[in-house]
């Protein structure tokens, strides 16, 4: 029997035949889920990435909340028309804190994966209590009683060790100051704000809603919007690469 006529046994017995293929999507299936077991990174590190400050937790807790996802997607795709109009595409580093992601695919308003940076606070306030206030056409809901609704801080350690059981690289000193952070990070020249910008040197301190007297779930919001898509600098990579 040569090896060929061998073969008629695979090619002559149905089941045989998907055994055998079984056995060969299997080999497939290994050499390239494996690996990834033994990395110990799956995702590349990039610089400037760092974990959620707790207001913008909360910020993210409101935008899934009220359900901005289903309207919003946070994934640029490396296609010229989205690079064009929303910037650099979406690194998975970017969203490697997000528990649960939010990339989604429904786009009835833009992509916010880089819309930090883009307006000002007082722009995202009143496009929040009203969005045609600022942009006439838009079909987006207004949100105005979180202006007015004043941010609770119930929970917050909790709510970062939990993401630390997920993986998210919380300090014990970031745990036990949480509550304090949240509040320090939307009052700016107290002493929570500079506790805050010791633990959280990258960050953004400020007034986010233009309501001193209080720390509302809209500072919480805008915190969370502004720092979208501003963590890494690409001018760096482009430099390497020598694209500019
Ligand atoms: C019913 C769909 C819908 C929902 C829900 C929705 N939006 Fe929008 N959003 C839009 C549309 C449409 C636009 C474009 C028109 C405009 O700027 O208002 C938009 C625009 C925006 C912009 C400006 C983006 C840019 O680059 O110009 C931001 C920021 C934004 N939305 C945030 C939010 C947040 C935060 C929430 C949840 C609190 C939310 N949206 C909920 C539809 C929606």
């Amino acid at each position: 029997m040569s090896v060929w006529s061998k073969h008629q046994i695979l090619e002559k017995n149905s089941f045989v035949l998907l055994i055998g293929i079984l056995i060969v999507v299997a080999i497939g299936g290994l050499v390239e889920i494996a690996p990834l077991f033994y990395l110990k990174s799956t995702i590349e590190k990039t610089e400037g990435v760092r974990p959620y400050t707790p207001l913008e937790l909360v910020g993210r807790n409101i935008y899934i909340r009220e359900g901005c996802y289903l309207c919003h997607s946070q994934m640029i795709r490396p296609m010229r028309d989205e690079l064009e109009r929303y910037g650099h595409f979406s690194l998975a580093a970017e969203s490697m804190y997000d528990h649960p992601f939010q990339w989604g695919s429904k786009r009835t308003g833009p992509d916010l994966a880089r819309v930090g940076g883009k307006y000002s606070d007082d722009w995202h306030v009143e496009h929040l209590i009203d969005p045609r206030s600022v942009v006439p056409v838009s079909i987006m809901p207004g949100y105005p009683f979180l202006a007015e609704t004043k941010l609770s801080t119930r929970g917050m350690g909790d709510h970062l060790k939990t993401n630390v059981l997920v993986g998210v690289p919380y300090t014990e000193e970031q745990i036990a100051s949480a509550s304090r952070d949240v509040l320090g990070q939307a009052m700016p020249d107290t002493d929570a704000s500079d506790e805050f910008m010791e633990r959280y040197p990258t960050a953004m301190v400020r007034d986010f809603d233009g309501n001193p007297k209080e720390v509302t779930e809209m500072d919480a919001l805008v915190a969370y919007l502004q720092m979208l898509g501003t963590m890494v600098d690409f001018s760096i990579y482009d430099d390497k690469a020598n694209l500019r």
